[in-house]
């Protein structure tokens, strides 16, 4: 096992797991000083790309802005989400997740699903490439984006799949908007780490979107708390820009070149 993976894998029951999304070199820079994990998250097609789903995102997407992660994530374990479409089969999912290990460097790939993409899973693994699960609301295929955990068959069907999961050898599972104490009956379970989104602090770890942390963006999910308000930050800074511009205060002599 990698040593970053075996850090993570190792935090369990003793640290709670740093998670956060970045999707460029600057924010990723930023992160890595702060996180445990990074995940370029196909959440990339509504943040950035106003998309209506993730279903959007191309492969070429992907693996461009992963591409520019890798640059800012020195210290961290760097994931990167499959997007839709790119593992509907065992040999398709490892052509895709070869390519994206191979031009992004990222440590591990993450894909969306239980019981139905265990065979995906088990290629993967038997081909060396390390995989983080997603469980709870499947942004992918999801039909219905309410929280997961309501009723008996759905309790009994996420446990199952998530034991199924740790037992094809990924090396931990996200939990998105999964019921607080299934979140925690799951953590409780697993022998690997659970990270959650919505799913209560009876996870192993947390992860939020970037945008959502700092206040850029207008996201509103009950699942987030604003963390800054990076809106207002840009808004004052582009102000007294053009202020400055108007006025003829910017640019003075030393930002300018002049022979004579
Ligand atoms: O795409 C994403 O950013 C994610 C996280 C929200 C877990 O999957």
């Amino acid at each position: 096992m990698n040593k970053k993976i075996k850090k993570i894998v190792n935090k369990k029951n003793k640290s709670k797991i740093i998670c956060l999304t970045a999707y460029s070199k600057n924010i990723a820079l930023i992160l890595d000083k702060y996180c445990d994990l990074i995940l370029v998250g196909d959440s990339l097609g509504s943040v950035l790309y106003n998309y209506k789903s993730t279903k959007e995102v191309t492969l070429e997407t992907m693996i461009n802005h992963s591409k520019s992660v890798r640059y800012g994530v020195k210290k961290s374990l760097m994931v990167v989400d499959m997007p839709y479409n790119t593992y509907r089969n065992p040999n398709l999912a490892l052509k895709n997740a070869k390519m994206i290990m191979k031009k992004t460097k990222c440590d591990a790939i993450k894909l969306e699903g239980g019981k139905k993409i265990i065979p995906i899973i088990n290629n993967l693994i038997k081909n060396n490439i390390p995989v983080m699960g997603h469980l709870g609301i499947l942004p992918q295929t999801e039909k219905k984006f309410t929280f997961k955990g309501k009723k008996i068959h759905e309790i009994n069907k996420i446990l199952k799949d998530a034991k199924l999961l740790e037992d094809s050898g990924i090396f931990a599972v996200v939990l998105e908007c999964v019921e607080s104490n299934l979140a925690r009956k799951i953590t409780k379970t697993l022998k690997i780490p659970t990270i959650g989104i919505g799913s209560s602090v009876n996870c192993d770890g947390q992860v939020l979107v970037i945008d959502d942390l700092i206040g850029l963006g207008e996201s509103k999910f009950r699942f987030v708390k604003k963390y800054g308000n990076t809106n207002q930050l840009i808004k004052t800074a582009v102000k007294k820009y053009k202020f400055e511009v108007l006025k003829k205060q910017f640019p003075k002599a030393k930002h300018s070149f002049k022979t004579r």
